[in-house]
């Protein structure tokens, strides 16, 4: 199983940009201990970050038949992109919607998420553990539609015996 994480503009500047809000940890050191994570649960993982809203819906299009959950921070596009949620939910791929900062606790603008309502759910404010929460989170649904899948197989593989 396979988990593509995707990381929005200026996530890049993290441990740079506003330490009192985003803390001071590098997304490379938060993606070391996704990686960590993963390994230790047999899941697949890669990495993407981008300021360009286009080249993210690029890279959501190209999860399709590649992976089985996504993990997205879509940063400021969360409260702008419609080609971000559309996205989404064109490639109907589990995915979880991650913030480091408590967004509802913040500026209007930033209360409003256009993304969340085509994920699973949204993890947010609890800085770098968000991204745990999310890695937990979406190992438990990737594993609940393999789960659902296998059953469905078995109950195709049994009718097809029994009209046979
Ligand atoms: C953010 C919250 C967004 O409002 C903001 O534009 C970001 C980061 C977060 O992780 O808290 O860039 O997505």
């Amino acid at each position: 199983m396979k988990v593509v994480v995707i990381q929005g503009p200026n996530l890049n500047m993290l441990g740079h940009r506003e330490q009192s809000i985003y803390g001071p940890m590098k997304l490379e050191d938060i993606h070391n201990q996704m990686r960590a994570f993963a390994e230790q649960n047999g899941i697949e993982i890669e990495f993407f970050q981008s300021n360009l809203e286009g080249e993210i819906v690029d890279r959501i299009q190209e999860c399709l038949g590649e992976a089985d959950g996504i993990i997205i921070n879509p940063a400021a596009y969360t409260h702008t992109s419609i080609a971000i949620r559309d996205a989404i939910s064109a490639v109907q791929i589990p995915t979880v919607e991650v913030h480091l900062s408590n967004v509802y606790a913040r500026e209007e603008f930033r209360q409003k998420s256009l993304t969340a309502p085509v994920c699973a759910g949204q993890i947010a404010g609890f800085g770098p553990f968000s991204y745990h929460m999310a890695m937990i989170a979406i190992v438990q649904i990737m594993n609940e539609v393999k789960a659902m899948r296998e059953a469905q197989q078995a109950q195709q593989a049994q009718q097809a015996l029994q009209n046979n």
